[in-house]
């Protein structure tokens, strides 16, 4: 059947049990169902929204249609969870059936104030010639859970200057008040960031453009988000319309940061350095972060791409979010590694020492989903690596070539194939002799954090559930490898 505007933008209150209960039913007749991710329960998510802490507990909603694996009318959709890593379906949190969410509650952020946490999104809403209106709009969630919609939006227009791509708002405190960033695009069909600010949550007061020294750099600039560690200032987006540079910019859209000077927020100017992508991998999009008791910043990421057809669709869902990931800076750059909480998904663990030549597979070195560190060291070989979800026709294979100095992820024959439009092999300069991979495989994921956080590399993959080897290779010469895997249930 087709994805006709009617379908794509039905609400779930007029769809009928029956069809809820047979999309359930296919989504569990998925093999690539992920075991310790963030996943919808039918349908497509995308972006993470909402990450925040309140009352004892994380909580991450994320961007949802809930009847099949398109961009239809979009729910917030709620997790939460007490230590990040065991998460709790809470439900639909906000509903876009008002005038000003008519088309989707998009994406947003969320804060706490008077012991409530604040949510602000912005309303997507189209008029009779499918032209788009946006408003940024406040839901709040109590200590009992429960989310209010505000009856009205609290910024209605889009200021002088700007087209109705206009959306994302990241709040933060700064002293007594609270400020705002908005993804937009200027007249020109350039993308910026906009700031507001508000004394209260309710009232906002358009403070200008964010100036930065990346003027032309893509047409819209989707989900800001920006964030101080060591007196730095951080600025995260998503800008669309960026071409491919060598390794760098290969996926349909980017995600990446600028680091500088802390924000000035009276002139409005962000002094900075050059545009960094966050995640050198496929499948990585519109992150958030949020600051938490423990003092860290963390971030999740939708781990998929807009515009793509992945093979889950056929079973009427799409799409995940990353591990949670915590963020400090080294040297004006960003180091991401897994939280240390999902040590508690750890299950049986093996751990080997060896000198590698050619290629190995290790007795008991197999499985579906688990988590793997592989430290290569004193290595003479031309490359180096491992081979993930090995099948008799299938692997995921990520290595380091001592010749460039690039960490490879190559998804070549990692399955069944898609998006291989955007080509099937993603590589990074790493300058370092010794190289540890930090590895998450889940049952259609890999995240590869190397030496402890200097580059992550994101990919879904969508193998054979017999294909479950893995194999540690050093060709051209040797290698020390010591490896633990543990076993994740
Ligand atoms: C990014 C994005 C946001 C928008 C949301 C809609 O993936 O396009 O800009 O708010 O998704 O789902």
């Amino acid at each position: 059947m087709e994805w006709t505007k009617e379908r794509r933008y039905k609400r779930l209150d007029e769809t009928e049990e029956k069809e809820i209960h047979e999309l359930s039913k296919r989504v569990n007749e998925c093999p690539w169902r992920q075991k310790f991710h963030i996943q919808p329960v039918t349908g497509l998510l995308n972006d993470p929204n909402g990450f925040s802490f309140y009352e004892g507990e994380y909580h991450l909603f994320y961007q949802w249609f809930p009847l099949g694996p398109v961009h239809g009318l979009k729910y917030w959709y709620h997790t939460k969870s007490k230590d990040l890593v065991h998460w709790e379906n809470a439900g639909i949190a906000i509903e876009p059936y008002d005038y000003f969410d008519s088309h989707g509650a998009y994406s947003g952020s969320a804060i706490e104030n008077n012991g409530k946490l604040y949510l602000m999104y912005t309303g997507n809403t189209r008029d009779e010639n499918w032209v788009r209106k946006p408003y940024q709009c406040i839901a709040i969630m109590d200590l009992g859970g429960s989310i209010t919609k505000m009856n009205k939006p609290v910024i209605s227009t889009v200021p002088t200057g700007y087209t109705e791509h206009f959306r994302d708002p990241k709040v933060w405190k700064a002293g007594e008040s609270f400020y705002a960033i908005i993804g937009a695009q200027r007249f020109d069909e350039t993308g910026c960031v906009l700031l507001y600010s508000s004394p209260n949550m309710m009232d906002w007061q358009f403070e200008g453009e964010i100036n930065t020294n990346m003027r032309h750099f893509g047409y819209m600039w989707e989900c800001p988000d920006y964030f101080e560690i060591n007196n730095k200032g951080i600025l995260i987006f998503s800008p669309q319309g960026i071409l491919p540079k060598e390794d760098e910019f290969q996926n349909i859209y980017q995600s990446g940061y600028l680091i500088g000077d802390k924000l000035d927020l009276a002139e409005k100017n962000f002094v900075h350095g050059s545009f960094t992508e966050l995640d050198r991998g496929f499948d990585f999009y519109a992150p958030q972060t949020m600051f938490d008791p423990k003092g860290r910043r963390i971030l999740s990421g939708w781990m998929g791409l807009p515009e793509i057809d992945y093979p889950t669709d056929r079973y009427g869902w799409a799409h995940c979010l990353t591990l949670p990931r915590d963020i400090t800076i080294r040297d004006n750059k960003l180091l991401q590694t897994p939280v240390s909480e999902l040590k508690k998904l750890r299950g049986e663990k093996i751990t080997v020492e060896t000198i590698i030549y050619g290629i190995h597979a290790i007795d008991d070195f197999h499985g579906e989903s688990y988590e793997l560190i592989a430290e290569f060291t004193e290595a003479d070989a031309d490359e180096f690596g491992i081979e993930l979800r090995v099948g008799e026709q299938e692997k995921t294979i990520v290595k380091f070539e001592k010749a460039t100095k690039k960490i490879v992820l190559d998804r070549t024959f990692s399955g069944q194939p898609f998006a291989e439009k955007f080509g099937t092999i993603r590589k990074c300069h790493l300058d370092a002799e010794k190289i540890k991979f930090h590895i998450f495989v889940d049952v259609s994921s890999v995240e590869v954090f190397i030496n402890d956080g200097e580059e992550v590399f994101t990919a879904r993959i969508f193998p054979k559930k017999e294909s479950t080897g893995i194999r540690f290779f050093a060709n051209e010469g040797q290698a020390n490898l010591r490896v633990v895997k543990w076993t994740i249930d």
